[in-house]
């Protein structure tokens, strides 16, 4: 049976039914394109557009050497230009995050003062981990009690008792630190909706963030679980739909084969990818491979059935 003749051809669909499909590829084009763009904004490091192989070694393997370190100290001592969450930073929060106008107000101060207040701030910073280092100890954190390791210069507000002969603090108060600069965001109804996700406002919630790991943990498991699961239904639903419309078109038989069922394979890979990452940095690698080709094969879905949609694809044999 010649192509042409073919039941099951887009182009014998009625014109209703063609102006649904096209419609349908153009907006879930754009819904991937929107995709793209947050993955550029959660995940990508400043100056990347789309996440390296360094981002997604991070975020699904986690830093493969280094200190045993728990996650809120990876995230304190992470570099500040990293994304601003969970796999990324959290330093900004004694700084550029710590309240919502901080550029205006900071640009308002002499240059003496804002060496002061970086300084008191840096001062919280080290605090917060030096309380970590020394085993996050709860009682320290329950009194809002604690004596540091060595002085530091530190905001006055947080000071407890004597200072030393230079003006450092010599006891603080770790449980006001962590509440002004960490649960501020992360509470119910608190300065951030995406960390009010992840409340720190009760001791039970901070111990899992306190567990020392060898180098930097990757994504925990139960997110890891929760986008696999989200991922898996809602990418083969949107694939499956694509490679659908695509294997109706009139291109050759043999790309059809090769090319509706594609991204939908590489999907599956790429998740897998995901959990072998924990084990192996160069599963984390080939994310990047198999999330290109995923892409490429659904930009060529979508452009081909348009194309046919609209009578352009090759001319009927
Ligand atoms: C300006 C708001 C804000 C402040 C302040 C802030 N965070 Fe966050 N935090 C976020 C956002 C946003 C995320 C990412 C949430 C997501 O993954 O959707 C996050 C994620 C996290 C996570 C990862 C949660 C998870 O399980 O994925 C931890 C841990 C964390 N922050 C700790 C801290 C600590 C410690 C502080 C204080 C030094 C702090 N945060 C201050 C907004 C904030």
């Amino acid at each position: 049976m010649s192509d042409a003749n073919r039941v099951f051809s887009l182009r014998n669909l009625p014109a209703p039914t063609r102006a649904v499909l096209a419609v349908f590829l153009i907006v879930i084009g754009c819904g991937y394109f929107s995709g793209l763009v947050q993955l550029h904004f959660q995940h990508a490091s400043p100056g990347n557009l789309l996440p390296d192989s360094k981002d997604v070694v991070r975020i699904y393997h986690g830093e493969p050497k280094g200190e045993p370190k728990s996650k809120f100290q990876q995230l304190l001592e992470a570099d500040e230009s990293l994304p601003f969450n969970g796999t990324g930073t959290m330093r900004p929060a004694f700084t550029t995050k710590s309240e919502r106008r901080w550029k205006e107000n900071f640009a308002k101060l002499s240059p003496e003062e804002q060496k002061k207040l970086l300084a008191e701030r840096e001062g919280e910073r080290l605090a917060l981990l030096d309380w970590l280092k020394q085993g996050a100890s709860k009682d320290a954190f329950e009194k809002d009690e604690f004596k540091l390791s060595k002085p530091l210069i530190i905001t006055e507000d947080y000071i407890i008792g004597d200072k030393d002969a230079e003006g450092r603090a010599i006891q603080v108060r770790i449980n006001a630190i962590f509440t002004d600069r960490c649960v501020r965001c992360h509470q119910e109804s608190g300065a951030d909706k995406d960390a009010e996700k992840y409340p720190l406002d009760e001791w039970q919630h901070l111990e899992k963030y306190l567990k020392i790991e060898e180098g930097s943990a990757p994504m925990e498991l139960a997110k890891l679980a929760q986008t696999t699961h989200v991922h898996l239904i809602g990418f083969t639903m949107m694939y499956g739909l694509t490679g659908l419309i695509f294997s109706l078109t009139g291109w050759p038989t043999w790309t059809r084969v090769v090319l509706a069922p594609w991204p939908m394979f590489w999907q599956a890979i790429d998740i897998a990818c995901w959990w072998l990452a924990r084990l192996d940095p160069l599963a984390a690698q080939a994310i990047l491979v198999t999330g290109a080709l995923v892409a490429s094969g659904f930009g060529l879905q979508v452009f081909g059935s348009l194309l046919d949609l609209f009578g352009l694809s090759l001319p009927r044999r």
